[in-house]
């Protein structure tokens, strides 16, 4: 069995860009620039915000966090979406969700300049992603099948199964696990809250993808002997032996499905870890386009 390590390849990846930068630094260019909208106060989108502005400064992008407090109207939102979309210093932006109940977070999305929405949640960045065509993918499945790419896990003819249908992530990946690239290539079966027989079908998956935020939820009998488990789900647990007084459970039952897995990301140091520098490869190819 062997563990997909999100943490070591992220920073693989981390470390070709900051070399990439440090060539863009010695030939007189700028490097590429971030910027990150948060408002409110959501714990853990706080940490995030905070973790993707960290992993900029740490490979020589230049950030910019933006911090709104949680009383800011929709239009004052959309201001500061279009100042950034028409700001040349910044090559890309995301808008961290959730956001608070009075905000039509579709409204906010579709008014981000797609050549700028490093998240590939503008609609336009999404249908080209469904197409097959050059675009922003978002970060988590970008992560998932770089990851998968860089172990060289085969995807032609094989049954993935995704549990999670959110935009986000279940529903994306889905779409790129079937179309015709490296990754990819897949028999696609979606899974949701309303699916019947749920087990019977995780049975026959050659690869799982479990992005449904219920901790521990895939359990060994759900898992065919020397399947790839890949598990998106970053839920905080109470755990009182912890010094933050939680611990982050993702969706598969690790311990058990390990047994019987090929391949299996752990959580946390799986695909979270993956999704942050798939921001920053994004963010590079914002920087490249905008060139
Ligand atoms: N909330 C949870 N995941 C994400 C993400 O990848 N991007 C943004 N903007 N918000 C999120």
């Amino acid at each position: 069995m062997t563990i997909l390590d999100g943490k070591g390849t992220a920073q693989e990846i981390r470390k070709e860009l900051k070399e990439k930068v440090e060539s863009l630094k010695n030939n007189g260019e700028r490097p590429p620039h971030l910027a990150a909208v948060l408002v409110g106060d959501d714990g853990p989108s706080h940490t995030y915000v905070n973790a993707k502005v960290k992993d900029c400064r740490q490979i020589g992008y230049e950030s910019t966090l933006v911090d709104l407090p949680a009383t800011i109207s929709e239009k004052d939102l959309l201001d500061k979406v279009d100042q950034l979309n028409n700001d040349d210093n910044i090559d890309g932006f995301i808008v961290q969700l959730p956001l608070p109940d009075h905000i039509d977070e579709n409204e906010i999305i579709a008014a981000i300049n797609p050549n700028k929405d490093v998240d590939g949640f503008h609609p336009e960045n999404f249908g080209r992603m469904a197409l097959n065509l050059p675009s922003f993918i978002s970060a988590t499945p970008r992560g998932i099948v770089e990851l998968l790419d860089r172990y060289d896990i085969e995807t032609e003819g094989k049954h993935c199964v995704v549990i999670g249908r959110s935009n986000i992530v279940g529903t994306p990946i889905s779409i790129l696990m079937s179309r015709n690239n490296k990754v990819g290539n897949a028999t696609v079966t979606v899974t949701h809250s309303r699916t019947k027989n749920l087990k019977e079908i995780t049975q026959q998956a050659d690869i799982v993808i479990a992005a449904i935020g219920n901790p521990y939820f895939l359990k060994a009998e759900m898992v065919k002997e020397g399947a790839v488990v890949i598990d998106v789900g970053m839920s905080r647990v109470e755990d009182a032996s912890k010094k933050r007084g939680y611990r982050l459970a993702g969706d598969v039952d690790f311990d058990k499905v390990k047994e019987k897995a090929s391949h299996i990301t752990p959580v946390p140091g799986g695909v979270g870890p993956m999704t942050r520098a798939a921001l920053l490869l994004n963010t590079f190819r914002a920087y490249s386009i905008k060139k």
